[in-house]
C-alpha cells in the first residue's frame, strides 16, 4: 500500500512542481493516530522552505495534480490537516479485500527483497574458559531474532559464533593447570565449567602477583601459538569443556550457530600486518605497530592508536576482527555484516571498521554495522548478581524464569479448578518461561539499559510474552468451542468490516509486511514486539466487542478469518522472536 501510495503521489508532485522536485523519503507513512486516517503524507512541510510557499497550499497542489480515478477504488478523499499534513484513508473495501488476499498467503502479506544480501551476523560469541554471563545472552537472543527476520524476507544468512577461544589468557590457564590440577589437561571432561571458571580466576590471581608465574604463562602462549601438540591437546579439551556448557543454553533457547571462533583467523593475523604496512597506515609507537584513528584523542588531546601488534609481537582482539572482516569480504562474500554486542565495545568497532576501510578490505557495496545494546540490570538499578554477589549463571537464570512459570501456572490452575497433566504443566512452564526472558529483552529498545524483573516478565497482563501468548490460546480456544477447523476456512473478497473494532483490527493486520521492512533496516526487534502486543490488545477489543460464534452466518465467518489471521500473524511474528506458541495454556 506504501509503495503505491508512493508512486501516485510523486506521479502528483512531479505534475505540480516538475521533474526536478526533489523531496524527503519517506513520503509516505502509517498514521501516528487513527484520527489522522491510515497514512499520512508529509511532503508539503518539508516543500514549504525549498518552495517558499505555504504548506497547506502545496499539500492542495498536490492533491490537485493526482488523478482521482487512480485512487478512488481504495481510498477516501485524500484531507489536509493542521500544518499542511496530507492525511489518507483507506476504504473498508478496499481493507476487507486485502485481508483475504493475505489469508489466502502463506507468508501473511510478508515480500522477500528484491536485494537479497549475504549477510552475516555475528551474535553470542562467548568466551572459552569464562562463565556465559547476562550481556551474552542478550546478543544471543537479539542476535537470534535479527537473524531470523533477515532470512524470512529472503536474505542468505550466515550466523557466526566468534568464541573467544584464543589469546594470551590460555597460556596463563593451560600454565595454572599444569601446576594445580594438571589431569584437566589430557582428561576430557576432568572438571566442571563452574570449576574451570574458579581455576581460571585463581591463575588470574597467581599471574597478577607471581613474576615468575608470569614468564611460565607467556612460555605457554608461545608454545601453543607454535602449535606444540601437548599444548594444542590441553587447549582443545579446554574449548570441548566450555562448548559443552554454551551447547546446553543453545538447545534450551533454541539457537543455531555456526561456530568460527578466534582461533580460526590466527593463520591470517601476519597478512593482516601486511595489508596495513603495504596501504601505509602502520605505524610503529613504542615498539608496538598501531594505525593511527581519525577523530579518536587521548586525554592529552593526541591522536590515539590502534594497536594491531604488540610489543612481544603478539596480536590482539582488533587484529582478529580486522582478519575477520577480511575473511567475511573476501571468502564469505558478505555484503553486510552485523555484530551483535554491548554498547561497551562500540569504540573497538567504530576504530576496526575505520582501519579496515583505511586498509580497502571494505568495497562500497559491504555495509558493516554493530548493533549494540545497553545493560541488564537488577529491579535495584545495580548490576544483576546472586545473593551473594557472585555473577549470575546463564542457567541457572532460565531455569529459575521456568521454575516461576510453573509456580504461576499451578496457581491459575487452581483458582480456575482445571486439572491437567504433569506433562502440560512442564511443556507449558518451561515455554511460558524461556518466552518471558527472550520477549524481556527484545521489547526493549536495545540501546538503553533494561531492569530484569521476574513479576514483570511473567505478568498475564502488559507488554508480555504472556499476554501475546494468550491472545493466541484465545483464538485456539474458539476454534475448539466452535468445533470449527481453522485451516479449512473459506474466505472471499466479502470480509465484513463493519464495527470499528473489526476495522481496526483489520487494518493493524496489514502492516507486518512494513514492519519487517523497518526492522531490516533498523534492526530494532521491539518494534515487532511492539506491532505484536498492539495487535493483540486490537484483537481482545475485537473480541470482548464482537461476538463470533453467535453472529449470523456470513458475519461468523468473517470473524473467524480475522481471528484465525490474527493468531497466524502471531505465530509468525513470535516466531521471528524465537517463540513459539502453546495451544492451551
Ligand atoms: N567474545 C567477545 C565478548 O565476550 C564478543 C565478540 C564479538 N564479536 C566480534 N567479532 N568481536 O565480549
Amino acid at each position: 500500500m506504501i509503495e503505491k501510495l508512493r508512486n501516485i503521489f510523486i506521479t502528483g508532485l512531479t505534475q505540480a512542481f516538475g521533474k526536478n522536485i526533489t523531496f524527503i523519503e519517506p513520503l509516505i507513512v502509517p498514521a501516528s493516530n487513527a484520527k489522522f486516517g491510515d497514512y499520512q503524507c508529509n511532503v508539503a512541510l518539508s516543500l514549504g522552505k525549498t518552495l517558499k510557499q505555504p504548506p497547506r497550499s502545496i499539500a492542495q497542489t498536490i492533491i490537485d495534480n493526482i488523478n482521482i480515478d487512480n485512487i478512488a477504488d481504495f481510498c477516501e478523499p485524500l484531507q489536509i490537516a493542521g500544518a499542511g499534513f496530507i492525511n489518507i484513508t483507506i476504504k473498508p473495501k478496499y481493507i476487507s479485500q486485502q485481508i483475504n488476499l493475505v489469508y489466502q498467503d502463506e507468508r501473511l502479506g510478508v515480500v522477500k527483497t528484491d536485494k537479497p544480501q549475504t549477510t552475516i551476523v555475528d551474535f553470542s560469541s562467548p568466551n572459552i574458559a569464562k562463565e556465559m554471563h547476562v550481556g551474552h545472552l542478550r546478543s544471543t537472543i537479539i542476535g537470534d531474532s535479527i537473524a531470523r527476520i533477515l532470512e524470512f524476507r529472503g536474505h542468505e544468512v550466515l550466523r557466526l559464533n566468534h568464541v573467544g577461544d584464543w589469546g594470551t589468557q590460555f597460556g596463563m590457564l593451560i600454565a595454572y593447570l599444569r601446576l594445580e590440577k594438571p589431569e584437566v589437561l589430557t582428561t576430557a571432561n576432568a572438571v566442571e565449567i563452574g570449576d574451570l571458571v574458579t581455576l581460571y580466576k585463581q591463575a588470574k590471581l597467581k599471574f597478577d602477583r607471581d613474576v615468575e608465574f608470569q614468564e611460565t604463562a607467556r612460555n605457554e602462549v608461545v608454545k601453543l601459538q607454535s602449535k606444540d601438540a601437548e599444548s594444542i591437546k590441553a587447549w582443545t579439551l579446554l574449548c570441548e569443556q566450555s562448548r559443552k556448557e554454551f551447547e546446553v543454553i543453545y538447545r534450551l533457547l533454541d539457537i543455531k550457530l555456526t561456530e568460527r571462533g578466534e582461533s580460526f583467523y590466527n593463520p591470517f593475523l601476519p597478512q593482516v600486518i601486511e595489508d596495513l604496512e603495504t596501504a601505509n597506515i602502520l605505524t610503529e609507537d613504542q615498539g608496538a605497530k598501531c594505525v593511527f584513528l581519525d577523530g579518536f584523542v587521548n586525554k592529552e588531546g593526541n591522536p590515539l592508536p590502534l594497536i594491531v601488534q604488540k610489543t612481544d609481537g603478539g596480536y590482539n582482539y582488533a587484529t582478529t576482527d580486522l582478519a575477520g572482516l577480511k575473511y567475511r569480504v573476501t571468502q564469505d562474500k558478505a555484503t553486510r555484516i552485523i555484530y551483535v554486542t554491548d554498547a561497551g565495545q562500540s569504540n573497538h568497532f567504530t576504530q576496526v571498521f575505520q582501519v579496515a576501510k583505511k586498509a580497502n578490505f571494505i568495497p562500497d557495496n559491504v555495509d558493516l554495522v554493530h548493533v549494540p545494546f545497553g545493560l541488564v540490570l537488577a529491579e535495584d538499578g545495580k548490576k544483576i548478581k546472586t545473593r551473594s554477589g557472585e555473577t549470575i549463571r546463564l542457567k541457572d537464570l532460565l531455569d529459575e524464569a521456568i521454575i516461576r512459570s510453573k509456580k504461576d501456572l499451578e496457581n491459575r490452575l487452581e483458582t480456575e479448578g482445571r486439572n491437567e497433566s504433569e506433562d502440560f504443566i512442564n511443556q507449558v512452564s518451561k515455554i511460558v518461561g524461556l518466552s518471558a526472558v527472550k520477549y524481556a529483552d527484545l521489547s526493549q529498545n536495545r540501546t538503553t539499559d533494561y531492569k530484569f524483573s521476574f513479576d514483570k516478565m511473567l505478568a498475564l497482563q502488559g507488554n508480555t510474552a504472556p499476554y501475546l501468548l494468550y491472545a493466541y490460546v484465545r483464538v485456539q480456544g474458539i476454534s475448539r468451542k466452535g468445533n470449527i477447523d481453522l485451516n479449512n476456512l473459506i474466505s472471499d473478497d466479502n470480509i465484513i468490516l463493519t464495527e470499528d473494532s473489526e476495522l481496526v483490527l483489520a487494518k493493524h493486520l496489514l502492516q507486518l509486511d512494513f514492519i519487517l521492512q523497518e526492522v531490516e533496516k533498523d534492526l530494532l526487534p521491539n518494534r515487532l514486539c511492539l506491532y505484536l502486543f498492539e495487535l493483540s490488545q486490537k484483537f481482545n477489543q475485537f473480541y470482548d466487542q464482537c461476538p463470533i460464534l453467535q453472529a449470523e452466518e456470513k458475519v461468523k465467518l468473517s470473524r473467524l478469518v480475522l481471528a484465525d489471521l490474527t493468531a497466524k500473524v502471531l505465530k509468525q511474528g513470535l516466531s521471528l522472536l524465537g517463540i513459539s506458541v502453546l495451544e492451551r495454556m
